[in-house]
């Protein structure tokens, strides 16, 4: 199976000013399963189709291996996609719909038949090969859908959303499916959604955009320990990250009642991009609470006052969703705690930052400062 490259790949679209997609640079390698998330609109699709061939390339070049397709005709890309509307042929059954783009190409019919009755065995399908989809459920006509991509053996495949469909449980079920079968057959793999949890669950690596930009490409775990800016900090996890302005202080930031310390070098490129505030970033789970005059909050402070507003109970863990006042704001915070013990609406917290788990962000660039 082959690379994909984006070369400064760019779409701007007619009657567009600025581009759907800018400059995009990635490399996916042989085999990987990548995954473009991002909000409504940030150019995930556009990606998609330029590498599809099914929108014009306005600048740089996209490469399959060696072979530079930017303008190339889609059949001539040998790679194939999975869209959120897969539409199936209604009258036909699940078979024909499989085997449809095999006639269309002369393939003969017994050729057709070995073809799609070894994917229908790999998409646990065989036995609802000789229906029509009308009469099947939501998952298994999107594993048709999957089925009719998989019979061309194509090089590449590419996926737009193809759960959006489906609901809550079935859409958990049918990711870790084609989580494991893209693995299986090794196909290299560009899939778009905009659910982080689905991005994070599947993907080798992530590549993040935000208005046509890449923020950041990484493995899941590399994104959720180090978010490359402010952007991708609040938008992978869940919940989110807290994201908290602070002043700069004597060897740190002062966060509520302590001085947390921050490293020398995050404090001089703030100080040097002019900046009295860093923002700093904490994960829920990352919020120690401590009690007042605890040895854990540094100077004997009190940490961060925190009025509960909320509890989500979720059995194992506990979610609060309070407000804390740092600075002159009040400012919404969430902290998880264990499902044991979780606090009351309207007690207060007293939170510290853990220990070498916080983030520290530039508040005029977004850019992470901290290593
Ligand atoms: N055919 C088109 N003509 C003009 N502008 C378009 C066209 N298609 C998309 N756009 C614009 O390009 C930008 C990127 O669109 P795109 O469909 O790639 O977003 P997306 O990330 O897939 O969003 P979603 O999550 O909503 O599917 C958007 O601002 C959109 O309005
Ligand atoms: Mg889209």
């Amino acid at each position: 199976m082959p690379t994909v490259t984006f070369d400064k790949a760019t779409r701007i679209y007619p009657g567009g000013t600025k581009p759907a997609v800018d400059a995009l640079d990635l490399d996916i390698a042989d085999g990987e399963f990548l995954v473009l998330v991002g909000p409504s609109g940030c150019g995930k699709s556009t990606s998609l189709r330029m590498l599809a061939g099914l929108e014009d390339v306005n600048g740089g070049a996209i490469r399959i291996g060696d072979r530079d397709v930017t303008h190339l005709p889609p059949k001539d890309r040998n790679i194939a996609m999975v869209f959120q509307n897969y539409a199936l042929y209604p009258h036909m059954t699940v078979a024909d719909n499989m085997g449809f783009a095999l006639k269309i190409a002369g393939v003969n019919k017994a050729e057709i038949r070995r073809k799609v009755e070894e994917a229908g065995k790999i998409l646990d399908l065989t036995e609802y090969l000789d229906r029509k989809p009308k009469a099947l459920s939501g998952g298994q006509r999107q594993r048709v859908a999957m089925g009719r991509a998989i019979v061309r053996e194509p090089q590449v495949f590419l996926m737009d959303e193809p759960l959006s469909n489906l609901d809550a449980k079935l859409r958990v079920q049918t990711r870790t499916q084609i989580a494991s079968l893209q693995r299986r057959l090794g196909i290299t793999t560009v899939y778009v959604t905009h659910d982080q949890v689905e991005a994070m669950t599947m993907g080798d690596r992530v590549a993040v955009l935000k208005d046509g930009l890449l923020q950041q490409v990484d493995t899941p775990r590399n994104m959720y320990d180090r978010p490359a800016n402010l952007f991708v900090a609040g938008f992978i996890g869940s919940p989110a990250m807290n994201l908290v302005e602070v002043p700069l202080a004597d060897g740190g930031v002062k966060f509520g009642e302590s001085v947390i310390p921050v490293s020398r070098t995050a404090v001089d490129e703030a100080a040097a991009a002019g900046d009295r505030t860093v923002t700093i970033g904490v994960r829920p789970e990352h919020l120690d609470l401590v009690g007042e005059g605890d040895a854990l909050a540094k100077d004997g402070g009190k940490g961060l006052a925190v009025t509960v507003n909320v509890v989500e109970e979720l059995g194992a863990d506990g979610y609060v969703y309070g407000t804390a006042k740092v600075g002159d704001e009040s400012k919404d915070l969430v902290v998880r705690v264990s499902g044991r013990a979780v606090p009351q609406k309207g007690e207060v917290l007293h939170v510290v930052p853990r220990s070498g788990e916080t983030h520290v962000f530039s508040t005029s660039s977004g850019a992470r400062l901290s290593d």
